[in-house]
């Protein structure tokens, strides 16, 4: 597992429209313990277990990602925290903190299982986690997750907060759902010094009867309901991600937007997501990708042949997703589904 990776004196990866890539997100097993309506459908398929990446495969991976200049790590998944072992990967990314070489290793969390993990992420040098989360009401919860409890969530975000881990929740803004949970969410996360994040909800793959136009709660909407109880001032902050922040003056707390439907970020966009079989898609929303699997395996102790797989990679990161609703028709779907490449 302790294979150090010599940093590369080499030119950062910079794609075709000028954007430095310094953020690699990478979802360690496309596997769930919940079956959220909006991201998976009830009976998925998943990978068969020979496919995937070992851990110190994923580790070389990542490795010469941050050899290349990458200084951002963000584990997903599928839960992440459900692959066997995935302290251990946890683990020796800690050498790279200590390095100085990344500058934050982090993951998204749909928090079942943070009781159990939440001092071993800090101890590994994680310092701010994201928890998805889209409800605070028992029965809602466990109807949009299926499988997951709200109680187990709850009990998993006292821990991570116990730990000494800063939580952003992160909720998809869901029509019907959880329009009038709005300012519960806002109220629970300010009493809690929690930053909250809203999402649009993305046409990514298939997901039974489900339908994505009936799901969309547009962010300028949510905002303006928002702007009937408190007064929204803009912030300039950046966290590397897609968010766009306000601050609500009434009560200092943060609030983000991400709004790949009303508003296009892509142009700051950088960040590439690495999948747990080895494939490197350099845009959530478009379908090409790069399989980096095989040139990893095919020249063991030696990663020249996967830096250029990387960089020719990165020389092919299309301008941005073309996800549009406007038309009241679904365009710009992927076939994949979110659990494949991590959000
Ligand atoms: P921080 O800013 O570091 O908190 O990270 P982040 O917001 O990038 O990470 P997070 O995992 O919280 O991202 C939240 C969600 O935003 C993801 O699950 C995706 O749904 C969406 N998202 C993140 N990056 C992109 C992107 O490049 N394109 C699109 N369309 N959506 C994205
Ligand atoms: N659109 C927007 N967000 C989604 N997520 C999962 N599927 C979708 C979708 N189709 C979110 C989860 C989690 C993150 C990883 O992605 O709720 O916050
Ligand atoms: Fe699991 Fe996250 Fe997908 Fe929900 S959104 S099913 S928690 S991967």
């Amino acid at each position: 597992m302790e294979q150090s990776i010599a940093p590369t004196a080499t030119a950062p990866l910079i794609d075709p429209f000028q954007r430095a890539i310094n953020y690699l997100r990478v979802s360690v097993t496309d596997r769930c313990d919940f079956r959220c309506v909006y991201c998976m459908s009830e009976n998925m398929t998943f990978l068969p277990k020979a496919q995937l990446l070992t851990l110190e495969e994923l580790d070389l991976m990542c490795s010469t990602f941050i050899g290349l200049g990458v200084q951002k790590l963000r584990i997903t998944g599928g839960e992440p925290l459900v692959r066997k072992g995935i302290m251990t990967f946890f683990d020796a990314m800690t050498r790279h903190l200590d390095s100085g070489a990344l500058r934050e290793l982090t993951l998204t969390t749909n928090g079942s299982q943070l009781e159990k993990f939440a001092p071993d992420l800090v101890a590994a040098g994680v310092r701010r986690i994201n928890v998805s989360l889209d409800t605070l009401d028992d029965a809602k919860f466990a109807q949009i997750t299926r499988w997951g409890r709200l109680p187990q969530v709850m009990r998993g975000i006292d821990a991570a907060q116990k730990a000494g881990l800063r939580v952003k929740i992160n909720a998809v803004a869901l029509k019907g759902f959880n329009e009038d949970e709005l300012f519960t969410l806002t109220d629970w996360c300010a009493s809690r010094d929690m930053d909250l994040t809203f999402i649009e909800v993305m046409p990514m793959g298939d997901i039974g009867n489900e339908d994505r136009l009936d799901q969309y709660w547009p962010l300028r909407d949510l905002r303006a309901r928002l702007a009937e109880r408190f007064t929204l001032t803009d912030l300039a902050e950046r966290t590397g991600g897609p968010a766009r922040y306000v601050r609500l003056e009434e009560t200092g707390q943060k609030i983000g937007f991400i709004t790949p439907l009303t508003h296009n970020f892509c142009e700051s966009c950088n960040r590439v997501r690495l999948t747990c079989t080895g494939e490197l898609y350099m845009c959530l929303g478009q379908e090409d990708m790069a399989d980096l699997r095989a040139p990893l395996r095919a020249h063991p102790g030696d990663t020249a042949a996967l830096e250029e797989a990387i960089r020719a990679a990165i020389r092919l990161k299309p301008k941005g997703h073309d996800f549009d609703y406007s038309r009241q028709v679904v365009d710009g779907k992927m076939s994949r589904h979110m659990s494949h490449t991590g959000g």
